[in-house]
């Protein structure tokens, strides 16, 4: 048995934390776990495993060039202005559906890129990143890797911000798939895994195991077979997530 003690700072860090207008970011992340997209983007930092992920699709679709990051990780300051002249710029109703007040948005966090199709003139706010093409098939292929496509016209009245098409939230595989398989956005996702309590019940997806510990003490120590490898994250709400996989 693999014995792993969990604190409940945990929480608050990992690769499904919730972020988003009821839950701010509330730890700022390490930012050694930032790396550069690469040399042509020098500007553009991204979570590693998200990086990891990213150019393994690129490569499956062979989208090198034709696909770019347009905005990784921002700082909250670079948020704040973000929000704040888009304010100015496009007014508040635009700057609500399409930019996070600052401390709420996913980019703070690292596991959040826009993708733009590649051209002469990119829209900062909202590159294009259409239905078709190659960036349908960045989509198509996504799920697969991890990635999800964080805001959908669907689920607008949930997440509060607009349908955006470029940007694709890390949450690591089989979430990203299971996700995409029963139509849950991450808030929805975060909720249903409270159904697979941590020694009552697991969600079976394939090789995997999930579970979802409630943190309301300092500490648990939970215990995992040893056939099994184990991930851990917080939800940023009030728990952490155990995702396993089962090995032989
Ligand atoms: N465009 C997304 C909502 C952000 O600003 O984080
Ligand atoms: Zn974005």
């Amino acid at each position: 048995m693999q014995e792993i003690l969990l604190k409940k700072e945990y929480i608050y860090s990992g690769d499904l934390i919730l972020v988003n207008y009821e839950h701010e970011l509330k730890k700022q992340i390490s930012t050694y776990n930032l790396v550069q997209f690469d040399e042509n983007h020098n500007d553009i930092l991204i979570d590693y495993n998200l990086n990891l992920a990213l150019q393994k699709v690129l490569k499956k679709i062979n989208a090198n060039d034709k696909i770019i990051p347009v905005s990784g990780y921002r700082t909250y300051n670079e948020q704040k202005k973000i929000y704040d002249d888009s304010i100015i710029q496009n007014g508040e109703e635009f700057t609500k559906k399409y930019v996070a007040f600052p401390n709420t948005s996913e980019h703070q966090t690292g596991l959040a890129i826009d993708l733009g199709l590649k051209k002469k003139k990119i829209d900062f706010i909202r590159p294009s990143f259409p239905y078709t093409g190659i960036c349908q098939q960045f989509r198509e292929a996504m799920s697969y890797f991890g990635f999800i496509q964080r805001y959908t016209e669907s689920k607008e009245n949930i997440t509060k911000i607009a349908s955006e098409m470029w940007h694709m939230r890390y949450v690591g595989y089989p979430h990203s798939e299971i996700m995409l398989e029963n139509n849950l956005c991450l808030e929805e996702y975060i909720d249903y895994l409270r159904n697979y309590e941590y020694g009552k019940s697991s969600l079976k997806f394939k090789n995997y195991e999930i579970m979802y510990l409630k943190m309301d003490k300092e500490e648990y120590k939970i215990h995992i077979d040893n056939n099994f490898m184990v991930k851990i994250s917080g939800n940023n709400v009030d728990g952490i997530i155990i995702t396993t996989k089962r090995m032989i």
